[in-house]
């Protein structure tokens, strides 16, 4: 995701950008950049937060009435100041800022070259610009026109702005999938990804709908016609959000809004990587290394707290599907005790940040030693993504809260495409079971939606538990690194202390802390094992033990069982984790709000832990 702004009117722009971008910064940081209009059109974009292109224009000319400003999450382009946004056509006459993906930019940017076009950026944005440069040439049109036929050519989705060199009064503005919010104030127009730029200047909004543009004047005038050329009216609606709940899409914490998103990031993580009719796989760095991952003698994940748990149910896939033998390694502990590492083995490193100090140097460290790095990033272009020589984006988009919830879904939906591909490839899975898992992943988002609706059952059962001291979680088999994840969000935002452990691992010591003060969740889902979780069950209440059960809705044995139940839409059990998890984020979030901690940024925690 990245964040636009765009303005028009008697203001300066530039200070209006500047401000705007920096609300939008939680959509993405690698960059920022605008591009602001008086006679000459002045372009100004660094790599790195909002901050440092404040530092690049001082002493600059940026005095403009007409302006567009980005901050960008890479998506085509590593961070760098030329990958950044506002890009220029050829003749330097257009400038664009662009949120989304043009998905068939490599067809358009090679015929763009062939007819003598040239381009400084790996963006999809500057093949944009060049386009729609191109349309306006040969069909003289006007920038609205040009903007219009060139869009109807790609396939994709944006959320774009142009000016034109050669007319200071006009901004076009246009949507397909991204979105977009237009600010009408007192001779002034405002273009952004959401209204947390607006908000301050008017509450007067007009949101377009996809596939449709704005054309805006300096005099006021606007219209709104869709890619069709047909005129569309839209009613103004008045903002009613303060500015801070706006930042936060009406969540009251970001790592709300991120438990919410996550059928939304379930949806991308998959799309374009999958088909579950035609049964096919293709995760971009497996295909490129297939041989070596098929033949692999081992596979060896490297990661740190949440990423770790992902890793854990990553070699329960992969062994499971696929047959390759995992081990699993804290990074912390991989760089430092000396592990033997074969050219053979494959080490795939999990990171949403791609920052970790300790998953970076792990990688470091097995490269030396000839293993081939693969690395499983949410962040486009980070340390750990380049140090890798293959690897898969989660496009989560960004993650602020400090509690990885969004990104965790993301890397196992990552991790399941990947135990698929495998198993595929070395024939360890049927092609009806494929596509059965298949079809079932595609159900998965809806699923979580309706997980997501238990959120104020929740809520009552965090309130009877808000005050204990300890908690345990267990699982079994896919549902006990579920277990694991589920107590760091609790210990991570509670700060209250939480273990997770194997359901079955109780009798050997830990039961010995079970009384009427110890809440203990169970995730009792598991088909395979389920009369074992049900004796585990009962070894607990045996010893006074509070009983909260995640279990498949319509379960009518542990409901006799346990204190609280707390039901889930069934699925497979491959793909159990993804809809188990959601509760338990949701337990902790609530326990965590009525303890009165600060969920977003918990005492003594970084959201990337760039130090040993
Ligand atoms: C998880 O909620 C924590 N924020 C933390 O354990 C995190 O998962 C860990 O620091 C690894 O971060 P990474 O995925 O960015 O490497």
């Amino acid at each position: 995701m990245c964040g636009i702004v765009a303005y028009i009117g008697p203001k300066e722009a530039y200070p209006i950008l500047v401000k705007g971008l920096k609300r939008l910064e939680y959509r993405g940081y690698d960059s920022a950049g605008v591009a602001v209009l008086n006679g000459a059109l002045h372009v100004y974009k660094k790599a790195g937060k909002v901050s440092e292109l404040e530092n690049y224009t001082i002493g600059k000319d940026v005095s403009a009435t007409i302006g567009i400003g980005h901050t960008r999450w890479a998506t085509h382009g590593v961070p760098n100041d030329i990958n950044a946004h506002p890009h220029l056509s050829n003749s330097g006459n257009l400038a664009i800022i662009h949120n989304g993906i043009i998905e068939n930019y490599d067809s358009i940017k090679q015929e763009l070259i062939k007819r003598g076009y040239q381009f400084h950026s790996d963006t999809d944005t500057e093949v944009l610009v060049n386009l729609i440069e191109e349309v306006r040439k040969q069909e003289n049109a006007t920038l609205e026109d040009a903007v219009r036929i060139a869009l109807n050519e790609v396939v994709g989705a944006y959320a774009i702005v142009v000016i034109d060199r050669n007319n200071p009064n006009q901004l076009v503005a246009a949507r397909k999938g991204s979105p977009m919010v237009i600010g009408i104030g007192e001779n002034e127009f405002f273009v952004a990804s959401d209204a947390s730029p607006i908000i301050e200047y008017t509450k007067q909004v007009v949101y377009l709908d996809d596939q449709e543009y704005t054309v805006i004047n300096r005099d006021g005038s606007f219209y709104i016609k869709t890619l069709g050329n047909v005129i569309k009216s839209h009613a103004i609606q008045k903002l009613e959000m303060s500015l801070e709940m706006i930042e936060k899409g009406g969540f009251e914490h970001f790592m709300l809004k991120e438990i919410f998103e996550q059928p939304k990031v379930i949806a991308d993580a998959v799309r374009g990587r999958m088909n579950a009719q035609d049964g096919w796989i293709k995760l971009g760095g497996i295909n490129e290394y297939l041989n070596k991952f098929a033949n692999a003698k081992r596979i060896i994940f490297s990661a740190c707290g949440t990423s770790w748990h992902s890793a854990m149910i990553g070699e329960y896939l992969i062994e499971d599907l696929a047959r390759i033998p995992v081990e699993v390694e804290y990074a912390s502990e991989f760089r430092y005790r000396n592990p033997i590492i074969n050219e053979d083995d494959v080490i795939i490193a999990i990171s949403q940040s791609g920052e970790t100090a300790d998953t970076l140097a792990a990688i470091e460290m097995a490269k030396e030693r000839k293993a081939m790095i693969y690395g499983i990033c949410n962040v486009i272009g980070s340390s750990i993504a380049r140090a890798s020589h293959a690897g898969s984006y989660t496009h989560a988009g960004p993650e602020i809260g400090v509690a990885s919830t969004k990104a965790f879904t993301a890397q196992i939906t990552i991790l399941t495409l990947m135990a698929l591909q495998l198993a595929q490839a070395r024939g360890t899975i049927s092609s009806s079971k494929l596509r059965e898992i298949l079809v079932e992943l595609e159900n998965i988002p809806a699923k979580i939606e309706r997980a997501l609706k238990l959120d104020e059952q929740i809520k009552e059962i965090a309130a009877i538990y808000k005050d204990s001291s300890n908690f345990l979680y267990l699982g079994r088999g896919y549902n006990f690194p579920v277990a694991l994840e589920g107590a760091l969000k609790l210990k991570e935002i509670s700060y209250i202390h939480a273990e997770g452990y194997p359901a079955a691992e109780m009798k050997h010591g830990p039961i010995a802390l079970i009384d009427e003060n110890m809440p203990v969740v169970f995730l009792a889902t598991n088909a395979s094992a389920y009369e074992k979780i049900i004796s585990n069950i009962q070894e607990v209440k045996a010893r006074k033990g509070k009983v909260i059960a995640v279990v498949n809705e319509g379960d009518k044995h542990v409901r006799s069982l346990a204190d609280h139940v707390i039901e889930v839409p069934a699925t497979e059990e491959v793909l159990s984790p993804l809809v188990t998890i959601i509760p338990l984020q949701l337990l902790s979030y609530h326990i965590a709000i009525m303890r009165g901690c600060n969920v977003d940024q918990p005492r003594n925690l970084a959201k990337s832990v760039t130090v040993e």
